[in-house]
């Protein structure tokens, strides 16, 4: 059964110093590009569905399309590729439970931006649920800036994570991995132009560096516990510069740099979620198309080289960025 828990995943991340990409899911495009990439470098992966994302495509065709991809791996390259199916910001008991009874095998309860007494209640509920059926539960302590699942959090009412609050929190909620906010940041805009300086070459952004402060405080704090990093897009400029070159207007989107994501992931981090460079590649690579063949109106013409983009990017990650090339 290639449809598993992050378990074992997280606790092999963690000890060989690497981290799993959590890609959002959304059509089979995405799925396809995704999955090819990690099996052809065999790794070890977790599919994220948002509450959009269920909205968009419907909870049965994501959940079939993650079953298509686990038994094409099987007959295709004969490999039991291992795929966590996790919901990305749940917001309620009631949509955890309903991804549980349809078969994901983890979940997210994401009500950081609660009081910690009314965050940990409802974490602690869903945990109970969860556990009962065998699902895992990733809960959130502090706040990350930016569009999270229809709620947009704006840069003054983020907060980073408190360390002094994570052991009380994980023991009392019993969540399995706990996601933190150190400085990244939501969707292909993750910092205003006051936040960066600008590199006087390319005239890009050059961002804030991440809190390594606060998560190293953190794994003292929760020896072997995994932690996850939202927001963790990197915003290839490549990527915005075919965009905007091609009728596009995405002026100063920014990401974090992939070597903090690669150190974040040699420590405690064992999940880091990539959704916006999957939206860029896509988006990159259907523009361009349509630049150079403006005659062209079957799907299959744009959506092939875009799911190539998507696999060519995925790859890159699971090698550079999160070093689970190979760990399947
Ligand atoms: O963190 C949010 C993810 O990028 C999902 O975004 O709610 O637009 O599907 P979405
Ligand atoms: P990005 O917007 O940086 O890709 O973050 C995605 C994410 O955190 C999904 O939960
Ligand atoms: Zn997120």
């Amino acid at each position: 059964m290639a449809i598993v828990t992050s378990k074992e995943m997280f606790r092999k991340a963690y000890d060989g110093g690497y981290a799993i990409g959590a890609f959002n899911v959304n059509n089979m495009e995405i799925v396809q590009g995704i999955t090819e990439a990690a099996i052809e470098l065999r790794a070890p992966l977790i599919l994220q569905v948002s509450k959009g994302a269920r909205n968009y495509a419907k909870h049965v065709y994501l959940m079939k399309l993650i079953e298509a991809a686990v038994a094409d791996a099987e007959q295709t390259a004969g490999f039991d590729l291992p795929i966590v199916v996790h919901l990305d910001h749940g917001d309620s008991f009631e949509l955890c439970k309903s991804c549980i009874d349809g078969g994901f095998s983890s979940v997210m309860i994401d009500r950081s931006g609660l009081p910690f007494e009314e965050n940990i209640a409802i974490t602690k509920q869903v945990v109970e649920y969860a556990h009962d059926h065998g699902v895992v539960v990733e809960a959130e302590l502090g706040t990350l800036a930016g569009v999270e699942d229809e709620v947009n959090v704006s840069a003054e009412d983020s907060s980073y994570t408190r360390p002094e609050d994570v052991q009380e929190f994980v023991e009392r909620t019993g969540c399995d991995s706990l996601a933190i906010a150190i400085g990244t940041s939501h969707g292909a805009y993750k910092f205003t132009a006051a936040q960066c300086t600008r590199d006087p070459e390319t005239g890009k952004l050059v961002p804030p560096p991440l809190r390594f402060d606060i998560l190293d405080e953190v794994a003292q704090r929760l020896p072997g516990f995994p932690i996850v990093l939202h927001g963790s897009s990197s915003v290839p400029q490549e990527f915005v510069d075919i965009i905007n070159q091609y009728g596009g207007k995405m002026p100063d989107a920014v990401g974090i740099p992939e070597e903090q994501l690669r150190q974040a992931a040699r420590g405690a981090v064992c999940k880091i979620n990539i959704d916006s460079d999957l939206r860029l590649a896509l988006t990159a690579s259907i523009r361009k198309h349509f630049g150079d063949h403006p005659e062209h109106f079957d799907p299959r013409q744009y959506l092939t080289p875009g799911r190539a983009a998507i696999k060519a990017m995925v790859e890159h990650k699971l090698i550079n960025v999160l070093g689970c090339d190979g760990k399947a």
